[in-house]
């Protein structure tokens, strides 16, 4: 029989018990820096030293970081389900604690890109770079002699692989949505894409931007509400 599919929605908290920074809570990322300075394409055509200096500092906070249970946990459905982890985040966390389809909405931190022009934001993905941890300085420059950006989406950007992500909400048996605030679109709004039948659980300890019955909000941190979900799980699709 075929395996039942799990749509798993990432965001930030599903990363802070590895000791990375959310953006909204206490002590999150947007308290310390203006979202609109450092991670939006305006921003990027103002000070490109500040925007590199930015992701140069993510980058060595997450060689310094580990997959934690609940990124663990995620990886082991895997073994009972046919899972897709589609996240927000540009860690790669997810793919380092084994999940083996990771899609990313918002772009990776370990990689970049030419800037190939202020109009034409076009680029091929064999033009992206993976520099893992390495610092990327104004000057460097991709082959095509154009400065190299982070290859994250930027505020002002379009979201590339939202449609990739509609489909596999679309089509999962259960979806399941680990620390975001739901705050950020169209991330936020992909579980109206689950069937009508398709449970929707979200693991949060405080509450998120959006309210919705639908959604059965296990109020845990991500670690300790895997486990309450994959309990729940045998129950509701067995
Ligand atoms: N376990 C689970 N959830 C947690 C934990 C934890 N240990 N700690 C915090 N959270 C929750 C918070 O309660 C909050 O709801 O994680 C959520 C983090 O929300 P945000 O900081 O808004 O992060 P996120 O939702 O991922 O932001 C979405 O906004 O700035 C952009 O591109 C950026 O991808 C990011 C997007």
């Amino acid at each position: 029989m075929a395996k039942k599919k799990i749509a798993v929605l990432t965001g930030a908290g599903v990363s802070a018990e590895s000791g990375l920074a959310t953006f909204r809570g206490s002590g999150g990322l947007w308290g310390e820096y203006d979202p609109q300075e450092v991670a939006s394409i305006e921003g990027w055509y103002r000070n490109r030293k500040l925007v590199l200096g930015f992701y140069n500092q993510l980058r060595k906070q997450l060689s310094e970081a580990k997959p934690n249970a609940a990124h663990l946990a995620i990886a082991g459905l895997e073994k009972d389900y046919d899972v897709t982890v589609i996240t927000q985040n540009v860690d790669n966390l997810h793919e380092r604690a084994g999940s083996t389809r990771v899609l990313h909405l918002h772009g990776e931190a370990t990689k970049v890109r030419p800037e190939n022009g202020e109009y034409d934001r076009t680029y091929s993905e064999k033009e992206v770079i993976d520099v893992g941890y390495e610092p990327v300085n104004l000057g460097d420059l991709a082959p095509n002699g154009s400065q190299l950006r982070p290859h994250i989406v930027f505020f002002g950007e379009a979201v590339p692989n939202i449609e990739k992500a509609i489909d596999i909400v679309a089509g999962a048996d259960v979806m399941l949505i680990v620390g975001t605030s739901l705050n950020v679109y169209p991330a936020a709004g992909l579980y109206r894409y689950a069937k009508n039948e398709t449970p929707v659980y979200l693991i949060d300890p405080e509450d998120v931007a959006i309210y919705d019955p639908k959604i059965t909000h296990i109020r845990e941190v991500a670690t300790k509400g895997m486990e309450t979900f994959i309990s729940k799980l045998k129950e509701c699709i067995f």
